[in-house]
């Protein structure tokens, strides 16, 4: 009963990377489903599951104001009959504050507003709220979304076999699904969206389930979570505009994509690599300015 459907594993036709002799894959998961998208889907699939084997109807969860894990999991219990309550940090907010939240809010999600400080005690508010829940922890990671996002890797290898597998780093939780699952010489590079402090690649290895080597690079985070320039929005609109079928957005994907392409133009890659880049959704996130580009390039 929880199944969706596979993503295709889509070969961009991009002019931009013919000099270079490489091919670059996109593992479409942002198609997987309108609004369970992404490696969000990858990471709730087993834990649903679970959910229901141990007999709950409730899933409670963690998250931050535009938070993409939030919006899934508020999706994904509408989807499939579970009901949802949302912890939120910031009690400023209301779920009208903003679209991610609202579209939670309409979806059934019980939003609880709680200080900083109080969302930092996170294991304390899970005694508070959740005896009757099954807790999903903030960002969805756990040793069964990483098995999810091994499912997502066996998709891949029924189709080619991948020199490289890339993906956008957040908690790291994707990434190590992605270490996990790789086969024979295949790498992972994991590109971080959020500024460090020299701690993630420790926290990734500490999530693996056993040890795998990868590389986590840390150069195209354009100064932090969420932050943008000018540099990376046009890349996203040229992206876009060279391949109409693909939307990107600026928080993971865009930074991801960005990042190989730079890496392609700097030789990184060798000629007939195999690089396959995992879309892992969070479109709603799409700032202004990229919307307004979409509705333009599909208007001319
Ligand atoms: C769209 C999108 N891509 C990538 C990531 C990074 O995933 P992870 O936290 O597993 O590193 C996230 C995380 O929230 C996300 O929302």
């Amino acid at each position: 009963m929880f199944q969706l459907p596979h993503s295709p594993l889509e070969l961009i036709k991009d002019p931009l990377l013919t000099p270079y002799g490489v091919n670059l894959y996109l593992k479409r998961d942002d198609l997987i489903h309108p609004e369970v998208t992404g490696n969000k889907w990858r990471k709730l699939k087993f834990n649903l599951i679970e959910a229901r084997l141990q007999g709950y109807d409730k899933l409670l969860t963690f998250g931050g104001a535009y938070s993409n894990h939030i919006y899934a999991t508020a999706a994904a219990g509408k989807e499939f009959g579970f009901k949802t309550v949302g912890i939120i940090r910031g009690d400023e907010l209301t779920p009208y504050s903003n679209p991610t939240l609202r579209f939670a809010h309409e979806q059934g999600m019980e939003l609880i507003f709680v200080t900083r400080l109080d969302y930092s005690f996170r294991n304390k508010l899970t005694k508070q709220y959740g005896d009757k829940y099954y807790v999903l922890p903030e960002g969805g990671t756990n040793h069964l979304a990483i098995k999810g996002v091994n499912e997502m890797m066996d998709e891949i290898y029924e189709v080619i076999k991948p020199d490289f597998v890339c993906s956008a780093v957040g908690t790291g939780g994707t990434l190590a699904g992605i270490v996990s699952g790789l086969r024979g010489n295949s790498k992972a590079i994991g590109f971080a969206s959020l500024k460090g402090k020299g701690l993630l690649k420790g926290q990734i290895e500490k999530i693996l389930p056993f040890e795998k080597d990868f590389e986590l690079n840390e150069q195209y985070h354009f100064d932090g979570y969420a932050k943008t320039t000018p540099e990376l929005i046009s890349f996203i609109r040229a992206f876009e505009e060279r391949n109409p079928s693909i939307q990107l957005e600026q928080v993971y994907t865009g930074k991801m994509m960005f990042g190989i392409y730079d890496l392609i133009k700097k030789g990184y890659f060798p000629r007939n690599t195999n690089i396959v880049a995992v879309h892992t959704g969070g479109l709603q996130g799409r700032c202004e300015e990229l919307r307004e580009n979409f509705v333009l390039s599909y208007a001319s």
